[in-house]
């Protein structure tokens, strides 16, 4: 069994969370939330890496071995340094999934909602040069969704009628398959769903990060015996008691067999656990 760091820019990473619950329930937890600076995806590409790399390290320092960078702006902009820092632990990033969608997509019309960052990152646009021409991409940044996601307004009138105005170029170009480049994008699912209508195929790519991880804990030999009670330990910049309440309303996995606990950090801190 491992302590595994999982990181966001907030409650988004919590969707990867869900599915490491999932599919390796025999780890400990240390989830970091840098609610405090959120949102990441309006921010320049230097600070994004500065932040984002900082955060990884002091996860290492607090002995975790291995770390998912649940954003994709933060691993848009910082998953080369990290990795070149952090050598010896596997590191795991995610990526908005628009080279399964181009294969899923009938049309060759697929929508990508994600944040300005990881739109115009050099990451993004190395990996859509990749992929066929006949393939078309709408390409939407989701301004302001995340802030209401952070507040928990996930179902807020103000909420949906943002997220239609994001959504119509992509309706108006008849698209039949939409990305979630932004791991907080999944918790909107109900009213993606509702506005887009079931004949739209999403695509998420949680499920396949944590194959990844799954491969590289095996790869790295770590252990996935357990041993004692397994924690989660979930950390916020802003609100440790916020952060709480989010992942008891947000979490779908069974969460009763583990003991959580939860803290509100600095990353000035020398140690974040204790
Ligand atoms: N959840 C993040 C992502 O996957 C970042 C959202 C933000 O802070 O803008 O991109």
């Amino acid at each position: 069994m491992a302590l595994i760091g999982v990181f966001d820019s907030g409650v988004g990473g919590l969707s990867i969370l869900d599915e490491a619950l999932r599919q390796l329930p025999n780890h400990d937890y240390l989830y970091f939330a840098d609610s405090a600076n959120a949102p990441y995806g309006e921010r320049s590409a230097e600070w994004i890496a500065e932040r984002s790399l900082s955060i990884c390290q002091s996860l290492a320092d607090e002995g975790c071995q291995a770390i998912v960078v649940a954003c994709n702006t933060a691993t848009a902009e910082a998953i080369q340094s990290i990795r070149a820092q952090l050598k010896t632990i596997p590191i795991i990033g995610v990526e908005p999934g628009i080279k399964p969608a181009a294969l899923q997509s009938e049309k060759g019309l697929v929508g990508v909602l994600a944040t300005e960052a990881t739109l115009k990152s050099d990451k993004f646009n190395a990996l859509l040069a990749t992929l066929p021409v006949d393939c078309r991409f709408v390409k939407q940044a989701g301004a302001g969704l995340v802030p209401l996601i952070e507040s928990g307004q996930l179902h807020a009138p103000e909420t949906a009628a943002l997220l239609a105005q994001h959504l119509q170029p992509m309706r108006a170009a008849g698209i039949d398959t939409l990305v979630l480049g932004c791991t907080h994008y999944p918790f909107l699912m109900p009213l993606i769903l509702n506005q887009l209508g079931s004949s739209v195929r999403v695509v998420d790519t949680s499920e396949a990060v944590i194959r990844q991880l799954a491969r590289q804990l095996e790869a790295h030999r770590i252990p996935t015996e357990v041993s004692g009670r397994r924690s989660l330990l979930l950390l916020s910049t802003a609100d440790g008691t916020r952060l709480h309440s989010m992942a008891m309303q947000l979490l779908n996995s069974n969460t009763a067999e583990l003991r959580i606990d939860f803290k509100t950090v600095g990353l000035d801190q020398t140690a974040l656990c204790r």
